[in-house]
């Protein structure tokens, strides 16, 4: 598929989500702020069209402004999420007015692209970055949904609810260096660049993601109610927040758990990711399993690393983009897929569902690849850099493949859960084990 075609399949995959995400809403509930961590979904919309029109619109086309008095407006560095459904937003038929508008100028921008020159327009990365820029509202939209009261507006098919038995638990990955990060991936955002060594001593990863399973047991064996398995910044947190399970976890009082989706209570899975737990949550269940949480570079060299050619993949099964037999993402299901369900995206040395079911948490702060350049703007990850949060791996059922490499970062604080957050544990391991 050539860079033109790439970009009109993506742009409209992404617009059809969008409207798929906000045509089954009324006005009331697009305009309401279903919670303070989120923006009223009437804003995430407009927002989308805003940087469409910066970046496609006015940047790449030097065409003239759609509406440039609304920039300050949609900047979501000039007001918080908990602020925003005090401005004066665009009403939720100018905002869909709006995005039709951007859209089709973006078309005809797209029509004149040479997709060669300045950095900005080589392979179309505007294009690709605008795309995964909406998609990646998309999916904190899709959050929003899951926060919301009310009755349910989303439906799907089920997950997966069947897989192959995984019999090796925990994965050896044999020490030596590693190429981390992309140079070479047209679509790949500053934070991914540049692709540089590192050096990863031996390790063991679990093979499959924690299970709603595992979990429970943790719960069972008193994991909320022990300080020695928390870090100290967890416990204050645990106490402070009152956590006492995942997010969106209700108990029937008598030891059995359900779980709420999208305004469904479902029972628990037992064999599904577990999933909307924070940075502290995963920490703890790993301490109480004699484990640990993996770096962001384990993560990868699991996912990457082929040990018969030494080069890293762009994601666990090969190069080729997910299709819906290697991977769980692009908001097919509205959940996770059992353990086991998607065998022919294991990695080389047979790591499971590392792409797509649930964001997993690493321990590394983030912070910069040796030789980061800014591009196209500080704001896009420069100015997070060295903030309180901790990187997420691989991304969701919530994530489209459009935003997901085996090199894309996302960061979060570690107390939030709204997000579709799981994680896996990992371990140092000894010499004989080696
Ligand atoms: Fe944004």
């Amino acid at each position: 598929m050539g860079t033109r075609e790439k970009v009109e399949a993506v742009l409209t995959r992404a617009r059809r989500r969008t409207a798929g995400l906000t045509d089954c809403l009324d006005d009331s509930d697009l305009v309401a702020q279903h919670s303070p961590l989120m923006s009223p979904l009437v804003w995430d919309l407009a927002h989308i069209g805003n940087q469409e029109e910066l970046w496609l619109v006015r940047d790449v086309g030097g065409r003239e402004p759609v509406r440039s008095d609304i920039d300050e407006l949609y900047d979501a560095f000039k007001h918080s999420r908990r602020s925003r459904p005090s401005l004066p937003l665009l009403n939720p038929a100018e905002a869909r007015h709006y995005v039709r508008a951007v859209r089709d100028k973006a078309w005809d921008v797209l029509d004149s692209s040479t997709f060669r020159g300045r950095p900005l327009e080589e392979h179309g990365f505007a294009f690709g970055m605008i795309a995964q820029h909406e998609q990646q509202h998309a999916e904190t939209m899709l959050a929003t949904h899951q926060l919301r009261s009310g009755a349910p507006v989303l439906t799907a098919e089920p997950a997966p609810r069947v897989g192959v038995p995984v019999t090796e638990k925990e994965i050896i990955i044999p020490a030596g260096t590693f190429t981390m990060g992309a140079s070479d991936d047209p679509w790949a955002l500053d934070n991914e660049r540049p692709a540089h060594s590192v050096y990863v001593p031996s390790f063991e990863i679990d093979a499959v993601p924690v299970t709603n399973g595992r979990y429970l047991e943790f719960m069972d064996d008193g994991g909320y109610c022990r300080p020695e398995l928390w870090s100290e910044r967890g416990w204050a947190h645990r106490c402070e927040a009152a956590l006492e399970a995942p997010q969106f976890w209700e108990s029937d009082g008598r030891g059995a758990w359900w779980r709420r989706v999208f305004g469904v209570p479902e029972p628990l899975h037992p064999q599904e990711p577990v999933v909307h737990v924070c940075f502290f949550e995963a920490e703890a269940f790993a301490r109480w399993d004699g484990k640990r949480l993996p770096t962001e570079a384990e993560w990868e060299k699991a996912a990457r690393w082929d040990p018969t050619t030494g080069r890293s993949r762009r994601f666990p099964w090969g190069d080729s983009d997910p299709d819906d037999s290697s991977a769980n993402l692009g908001q097919r299901f509205l959940g996770p897929a059992v353990v086991g369900a998607y065998p022919s995206g294991a990695s080389p040395l047979g790591v499971h569902q590392l792409v797509g079911d649930v964001w997993e948490w690493t321990s590394s702060p983030f912070e910069p690849y040796p030789g980061f350049t800014a591009f196209p703007y500080r704001e896009y990850s420069e100015v997070f850099y060295g903030g309180d949060y901790r990187v997420l791996r691989g991304g969701s059922f919530g994530t489209d493949p459009v935003a997901c490499r085996g090199t894309f970062r996302n960061w979060d604080h570690p107390i939030r859960r709204q997000i579709f957050s799981g994680f896996r544990c990992a371990r140092d391991i000894s010499g004989d084990e080696r």
